[in-house]
């Protein structure tokens, strides 16, 4: 049944329909959005790599405009963990639609935004909410608030950290931050400085005028990273004691990606959330504590940090399901994690799987091409790390063992190939 399906290709991926569609892709998008891969195809000696543009998506199989059916080891950049199409997030979006599609933010609230917010607190024990849309929204106001609780002004973030890529999150960009942030440098201001994750920790005095210490507890873009045991607990320490908040973001390692519903069980000051939250509606959360927050002061009126679509019903009741979902399928998903990194780590040509749970970096000898090797055999897995050294994974939690041994046997096709 589709959702459960092993890969079933009729036509070279990409086919022709998705070249078709791709062409006109090129004529209006914005070029940097959309490669065409041709430099990326010359790279790795494939005779094309354009993207298959999909038509379909249930459970952990992605159905392209030209009936091809794949397995999807990325789970949309890690939003569908509940699967794609999740009939659960699927029928509070439709019920939720029938009755209102969009309330006023600051000004009007709905129902499913309070429910949802009551929801969050329940899961995660902080005490108070901003809502967003994106993941960039959650970094914006979990820096905001820092800057509002300590009337400081500096951040601390790390070598491979991924926040987004709106102005704020960007000034904090440690991922590929030469391409990536660095056009945009005089803008961005000289608030933020680096550190390495899992490298020496900041020294108390070093953090004196720091606003927050911006962190991932597992490194998802940046490679399936985990810091050595301990790091997390000292950095936490160190900033305590220098007065400094301390942000996780578990916008990719949160929502039972790695089992529980955090990756970490260390409490910050604040917290984001993003991705999975929604479902696949776009939706995210800054959750922190009271005394972070409640340094906003209360509203008089106009809201000095507010956006249109703040508290999106129809996004708001898909994640109040979604989070019933991330309940009901993380801890096996987790395990089912553990199994395939498992499996991975026996096939010749991988060095070792980091990561944890149902987020997983495969080390292999050339990533780019093991991810367009794949792809023709019908699974889609994105590189990771900061030169693309890792197989990144991060499935729906809902990859069934066959799928899971189907993308096993095939990567170890793919190098051996490679390898001869
Ligand atoms: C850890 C982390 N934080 C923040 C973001 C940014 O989220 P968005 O792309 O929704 O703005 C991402 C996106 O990949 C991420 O992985």
């Amino acid at each position: 049944m589709l959702g459960d399906a092993l890969p079933s290709l009729r036509t070279a991926a990409p086919g022709p329909q998705s070249h078709a569609w791709v062409d006109r892709l090129a004529v209006r998008e914005c070029p940097a959005i959309t490669a065409r891969r041709a430099r990326r195809a010359m790279q790795i000696g494939a005779a094309d790599t354009d993207p298959i543009v999909w038509a379909e998506a249930v459970g952990s199989n992605v159905v392209d405009v030209d009936g091809n059916v794949f397995v999807d080891l990325t789970a949309g950049f890690g939003v569908a963990a509940v699967g794609h199409r999740n009939a659960a997030v699927v029928a509070a979006a439709k019920a939720q639609c029938d009755v209102l599609v969009h309330a006023m933010g600051d000004a009007f609230p709905d129902r499913r935004r309070i429910e949802l917010m009551e929801a969050l607190s329940a899961r995660t024990g902080m005490d108070r909410v901003i809502l967003g849309t994106s993941g960039s929204d959650a970094i914006d106001a979990a820096v905001k608030t820092a800057v509002i609780a300590t009337g400081r002004h500096r951040i601390v973030a790390f070598d491979g950290g991924y926040h987004g890529l709106a102005f704020g999150p960007l000034a904090s960009l440690g991922y590929l931050r030469g391409t990536m942030r660095q056009p945009f440098e005089k803008l961005l201001g000289g608030h933020v400085s680096w550190s390495r994750f899992g490298g020496p920790l900041p020294v108390v005095a070093a953090l004196h005028d720091v606003a927050a210490v911006l962190v991932e507890p597992i490194q998802g873009r940046g490679g399936m990273r985990i810091a050595p045991a301990g790091w997390l607990e000292g950095l936490h320490d160190a900033a305590k004691a220098a007065g400094a908040l301390v942000i996780h973001d578990e916008i990719y390692s949160g929502c039972g990606r790695t089992g529980p519903f955090l990756a970490s069980n260390l409490r910050p000051d604040l917290l984001c959330l993003g991705k999975a939250l929604g479902g696949g509606f776009p939706l995210s959360a800054c959750l922190g504590t009271a005394h972070a927050m409640d340094a906003w002061g209360a509203s008089t009126g106009a809201a000095i940090h507010t956006q249109t679509f703040l508290g999106h019903p129809v996004g708001c009741a898909a994640a109040l399901a979604a989070l019933g979902e991330l309940d009901r399928l993380g801890p096996a998903g987790a395990a089912r994690g553990e199994r395939l990194a498992a499996r991975l780590r026996e096939v010749r040509g991988v060095s070792s799987v980091s990561g944890r749970g149902m987020m997983l970096g495969v080390h292999v000898p050339n990533p780019l091409q093991a991810t367009h090797d794949l792809l023709d055999r019908g699974f889609i897995v994105l590189p990771a790390g900061e030169r693309g050294e890792v197989l990144g994974l991060t499935p729906p939690y809902v990859l069934t063992d066959a799928q899971a041994d189907a993308f096993v046997a095939a990567l170890a096709d793919v190098l051996a190939w490679q390898l001869g």
